[in-house]
């Protein structure tokens, strides 16, 4: 059994990873940490709210003292850090949280973690720190440059790779200087349920059911590598189970795709759906033009963003052959499952594109922090 810190928990990854863990492992403990910005909300882990070993405490990374504390008083032995500014477009039009956060927020837990773990001695011999990276801190790969590897130099391009870089650093050389047990994973682009309708593909599902233009960057043929979350969170299982402390393990979905195909791959999936299926005809009136099986007539070209990435795809020999990954779930039935998630869950997406959802706040939630000592 082991007790788990989740950073993040309440963001996009990290619910996927709460759900999973606590489905997988219903002994563990695992508690939450989240200071719930527009990208955390409460109403991702509401079905676990109730389990008895689940905590969640709404708080900020970098408030070292609260860290402390959670460690000692759940005796945190495993640390998983999803907590971050995750929006590349977000930190080109502002730049400080993500300095704040994913920097300054790494070295506070960091610093907790030492403490606790290292000088009170803590599960001084089992502990562990897992970092969640991303595949951006390499920068950008020409058309025939090989996937990125974890012996790829870093080069970010953009405020929010560059605080994921920094933060790598610092979790590296807290292993290399202090013997703080750490592994890190650098994975490629996620999509799937309970992802933020400001990324592409969520943001391309809804804006079809609202009949929304549905913007492409530049000419649309930037390259991203995706995988369905889901295979992302076991490959971060497989980490902390199997990793080597002080490792970094590449992540991916060798799932190359530019943004154009991608979003017309989005758009004939959904004008099939709706061709096959005349109760969604009749719970989207609004949704004229993929009612009519042309919902590729909303793509919209606009400007670039600054400092695009032309293309990232992912090397995960390593993790393949040291932890055993293999990805599960293909782009063909990723895509399915992530458009009937949207189409079941539309009060989710809808709360979130409309602000409602930080309201949430169900009487039963509020009772448990009570209870568990939750702030
Ligand atoms: P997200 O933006 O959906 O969620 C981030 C969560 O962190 C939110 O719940 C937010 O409230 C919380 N948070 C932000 N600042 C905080 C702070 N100061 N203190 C406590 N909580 C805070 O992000 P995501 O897409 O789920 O990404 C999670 C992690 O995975 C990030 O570290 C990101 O860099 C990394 N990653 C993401 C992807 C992807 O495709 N989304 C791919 C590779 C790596
Ligand atoms: O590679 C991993 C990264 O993937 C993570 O580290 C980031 O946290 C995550 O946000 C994601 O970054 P991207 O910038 O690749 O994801 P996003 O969904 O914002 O954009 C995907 C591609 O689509 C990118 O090339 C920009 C483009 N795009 C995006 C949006 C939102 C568009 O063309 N139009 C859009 O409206």
């Amino acid at each position: 059994m082991i007790n788990l810190l989740v950073t993040g928990g309440a963001g996009f990854i990290g619910t996927n990873f709460v759900h999973y863990w606590m489905e997988a492992y219903p002994n563990d403990k695992v508690v939450v940490l989240d200071t719930l910005t527009y990208a955390g909300n409460r109403a991702n882990i509401a079905l676990v709210a109730d389990k008895p070993n689940f905590y969640f405490y709404h708080g900020n990374i970098c408030e070292t003292g609260l860290v402390e504390r959670l460690l000692q008083e759940h005796k945190i032995d495993t640390l998983v850090h999803f907590a971050a500014e995750s929006h590349v477009d977000r930190s080109i039009a502002g730049p400080d949280t993500f300095i704040e956060t994913n920097i300054v927020g790494t070295y506070s837990l960091l610093k907790a973690a030492k403490k606790i773990w290292l000088d009170d001695g803590l599960n001084q011999n089992r502990h562990r720190f897992h970092h969640v990276s991303t595949d951006e801190v390499f920068g950008t790969l020409g058309p025939n440059d090989p996937p990125f590897s974890e012996g790829s130099s870093y080069a970010p391009n953009s405020p929010y790779s560059a605080s994921k870089a920094a933060s790598d650093h610092l979790v590296r050389a807290y292993h290399q200087t202090y013997g703080l047990n750490v592994t890190i994973s650098n994975c490629s682009n996620n999509y799937g349920p309970y992802h933020f309708p400001e990324k592409l593909i969520p943001l391309v599902i809804t804006n079809i059911l609202q009949n929304r233009p549905l913007p492409i960057y530049g000419d649309g043929q930037q390259i991203r590598d995706w995988l369905y979350v889901a295979d992302h969170v076991h490959a971060i299982d497989l980490v902390i189970k199997k990793g080597q402390i002080g490792e970094c393990y590449n992540i991916g979905g060798n799932n190359q795709w530019s943004n154009l195909d991608v979003v017309k791959f989005i758009c004939q999936r959904m004008n099939e759906k709706f061709a096959s299926d005349a109760h969604l005809v009749e719970k989207y009136p609004q949704a004229k033009k993929v009612r009519l099986g042309q919902a590729q007539d909303l793509i919209a070209y606009v400007s670039d963003r600054a400092g695009h990435d032309r293309r990232y795809a992912i090397d995960s020999i390593k993790a393949m052959c040291q932890i055993g990954f293999k990805q599960k779930v293909t782009f063909e039935a990723g895509i399915q499952k992530t458009i009937n998630w949207y189409l079941s869950n539309d009060t989710w997406w809808k709360s979130v594109k409309d602000g409602s959802y930080q309201e949430w706040t169900p009487a039963q939630f509020e009772a448990k922090q009570v209870n568990n000592g939750g702030r």
